[in-house]
């Protein structure tokens, strides 16, 4: 198979055409059933202030300390008290951590889980109790106890990565000149919903690629089931591009590692640095959340391409739907029909996702959302 020259421009239009921050999508204030999906209206309803607990997945990657930063900070200012937990991907400690903020008096509960479908007993604990619940980036599953969801537009976040590999390595280029890419897929955690629409997303770009031979597989894995990683794991994704770069291509680059997490790039870095890679047969490499490293890594080139998400927008965004549980008001909603959890569709808001890679990055990250400073990434 012959490789063919990178392009690594990332076409103007793709970023054109992306709507910055919360403010995308078509949102609007819809009449959908506010907190519909079985709550009640909490006992500190129209009172000042109350408790909320805030549970969050874990502290192994930067994004959710933000997120947890992000969310106190914005309860506190409004005269909220608030109970932030980690859980550091336990399940069981999630769920202890959940039991403990109803008996500790949460008027309301914000969760991004640790294991989406794990929590439901707990969930109708608090449902019981008459404590709203609000899913944050990731779907609660299987209970009708969420009121609502704030998140990214999850499929879009990998669309956005297909879209990228597809326009930085011009796969229609390579598809006339007969030409092929080899790439391989390093997808998210099994038991979080986000993961199975963003490998929807890749596909619904890269699966005619692959059709065709443009891009080659050579493992073979491309389906969810075959490239979904256990909990986001790092070392697993390492130890995988590993695996695949002293077998399947010991005589054959790598072109591509289409990775759906920042944490995961770091790890496939790892590996081809291990096995021998350089600069001049580095691979093209996606990842999610522009984390402080991945920006770093993306500038000194041993990183592609991220996706921005940005948090602070979505605390904004999460901590209007608690002000609508607690004071009966409504929140702003733009999606009423994705988020199916199996029992309930959660209303939600969806924040945009931003493509990232070393061309502008410091204008959307440093400049505009002013996320990070200039300082920061060394600029
Ligand atoms: C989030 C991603 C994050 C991943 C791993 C997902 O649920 O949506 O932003 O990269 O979890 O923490």
């Amino acid at each position: 198979m012959k490789r063919k020259v990178l392009s690594t421009i990332l076409a103007a239009s793709m970023v054109a055409t992306m709507a910055v921050g919360c403010g995308g999508g078509n949102s609007a204030q819809t009449d959908a059933p506010a907190a519909d999906a079985g709550t009640e209206a909490p006992a500190a309803a129209d009172q000042e202030g109350g408790k909320i607990g805030v549970a969050m997945p874990t502290q192994s990657s930067e994004r959710w300390i933000k997120d947890g930063d992000n969310m106190k900070e914005k309860l506190e200012a409004l005269g909220y008290e608030v109970d932030l937990q980690y859980a550091e991907d336990d399940v069981q400690m999630q769920v202890s951590q959940i039991e403990n903020m109803i008996a500790s008096g949460s008027q309301c509960l914000v969760i991004a889980a640790v294991d989406a479908g794990a929590l439901t007993t707990v969930e109708a604990q608090a449902k019981e109790a008459g404590i709203p619940i609000i899913a944050y980036d990731r779907l609660l599953m299987d209970t009708d106890a969420v009121s609502y969801y704030a998140s990214f537009d999850n499929e879009g976040v990998g669309t956005a990565i297909g879209e990228y590999v597809k326009t930085a390595k011009d796969l229609d280029a390579a598809r006339e000149a007969g030409e092929s890419y080899t790439i391989e897929f390093f997808m998210g955690s099994p038991d979080d919903n986000n993961a199975v629409l963003l490998h929807k997303g890749v596909m619904g770009v890269l699966q005619e690629y692959l059709d065709d031979g443009t891009l080659v597989c050579k493992t073979g894995r491309t389906s969810f089931e075959d490239t979904c990683i256990l909990r986001w794991s790092q070392e697993t994704a390492q130890q995988w591009c590993e695996n695949y770069l002293t077998g399947f291509y010991a005589d054959e680059d790598l072109d591509i590692a289409c990775t759906a997490f920042d944490g995961f790039a770091y790890g496939v870095k790892a590996a081809l640095q291990g096995a021998g890679y350089t600069a001049d047969n580095w691979p093209l490499i996606t990842g999610q959340d522009a984390e402080l490293m991945a920006c770093k890594n993306i500038l000194d080139g041993t990183q592609t391409a991220s996706i921005f998400k940005n948090t602070s927008l979505l605390a904004d965004k999460c901590v209007t739907m608690v002000e609508a549980v607690m004071k009966g008001a409504e929140p702003e909603i733009n999606d009423t029909t994705t988020y199916d959890n199996n029992v309930v569709v959660v209303p939600s808001y969806l924040c945009t996702p931003i493509s990232v890679d070393k061309d502008n990055l410091q204008e959307v990250v440093v400049e505009e959302a002013k996320y990070y400073t200039a300082e920061e990434l060394g600029l």
